[in-house]
């Protein structure tokens, strides 16, 4: 018997959150964001899965390239664009799109001659200040780039929200004003909302959304979860229990022996691990589902197991089945005990925990 943990993804969730965000951003195109490995969830099998997206969103060109080497034809996006000029063979032999949004890829394309013009995204700054021309240069870029025959006319233009998360509803109006100000004007194809710009803030959903880590059934905004947006978890992880001790009180577990049984007690030992991804820094009393039945966490994550206490399973067995996240327990939850996000703890995952899709 090999090692028991695993992560299952389930692709009827992912498809079931598609519809979910087209029933959001109604008529709306989408590229969906599949960097990062998907979130963790496998970049072929989610890209393979996703058949009626319009485009799909990737951080570099080995991303695009891996899309295109396992057969997916739709356009593909770089969100960073070129981070060199050498790489424009390449974008344009697969015909991936680019967000352009430094001088040096403006120069790049302006001395690169193409077989076809390329299609680019300009990314304007609209308060993020990560990627985008500021919106003082963005007239003298885009006319640069309108007379630059390398490049697809009417330009597209993106920018991103950063906080469409949280509260603070006065910074989101504000990007949203700057950006309709800086483009309602011109043609082309517009592009404002991520996952919480689709949910929160149907003014941003201009004409292409560009939905991540919804697709995957988690909540994009603070404190809630992805079922109060009708999203399922797309990824499961799970392992089993594969010892079991009887303490006497006072009895130390783990590395450090940070935590002592209260009392005589029995404790679950389960196959994961900071190795294969679960957060080393996580809080005692996090839940694991053991059986189905929620289960407190003690001591520190190791590398290969954690330590569960038993008092409310003593009957559990060896070969038990744990769920560290999935369908009965939000990744949001596991977020909240780590300090960390939902984005954090899904592309995290290890190359050794083995993966199973469920397509049903
Ligand atoms: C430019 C851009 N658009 C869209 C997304 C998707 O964001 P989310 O996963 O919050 O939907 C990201 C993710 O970081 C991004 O960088």
């Amino acid at each position: 018997m090999s090692r028991p943990t695993q992560l299952v993804i389930d692709v009827a969730a992912l498809k079931h959150n598609f519809l979910e965000v087209q029933k959001l951003a109604s008529g709306k195109s989408i590229i969906a964001m599949v960097k990062s490995n998907a979130y963790g969830h496998g970049i072929d099998r989610i890209a393979r899965a996703l058949q009626q997206a319009d485009a799909f969103g990737v951080a570099s060109l080995e991303e695009g390239l891996q899309l295109r080497h396992s057969g997916i034809t739709q356009p593909i996006v770089l969100m960073e664009g070129l981070f060199n000029a050498d790489e424009l063979d390449l974008v344009t032999e697969h015909r991936f799109q680019l967000v352009i949004h430094e001088q040096h890829q403006v120069q790049a394309l302006e001395n690169f001659t193409a077989k076809y013009p390329i299609p680019i995204w300009l990314k304007i700054d609209t308060g993020m200040h990560r990627l985008g021309f500021d919106p003082d240069k963005f007239s003298e870029i885009y006319a640069r780039l309108l007379s630059c025959e390398t490049v697809q006319k009417p330009l597209n233009l993106m920018s991103h929200l950063a906080e469409a998360d949280a509260v603070d509803r006065a910074f989101t109006v504000k990007q949203i004003e700057l950006f309709k100000q800086l483009t309602q004007d011109l043609p082309g194809e517009k592009s404002l909302a991520n996952s919480a710009g689709i949910i929160a803030w149907p003014s941003a959903h201009e004409d292409w959304v560009r939905p991540g880590l919804m697709l995957y059934g988690a909540s994009p905004i603070i404190g809630h979860r992805g079922q109060e947006h009708h999203l399922k978890p797309v990824m499961s992880l799970t392992s089993e229990l594969i010892a079991i001790h009887d303490l006497p009180q006072g009895a130390r577990v783990g590395y450090g022996g940070t935590w002592t049984c209260p009392e005589a007690m029995r404790v679950g030992v389960v196959a994961i691990g900071y190795g294969d991804g679960y957060p080393r820094h996580v809080r005692n009393g996090v839940p694991v589902l053991l059986n189905n039945r929620p289960c407190p966490l003690i001591g520190r994550v190791s590398m290969d197991m954690l330590t569960i206490d038993l008092r409310t399973q003593p009957d559990a067995k060896i070969g038990d089945k744990v769920l560290l996240w999935g369908p009965g327990l939000p990744v949001e939850v596991v977020a909240e005990f780590s300090e960390t996000t939902a984005y954090e703890l899904l592309t995290r995952i290890t190359q050794r925990v083995r993966v199973v899709t469920q397509d049903s």
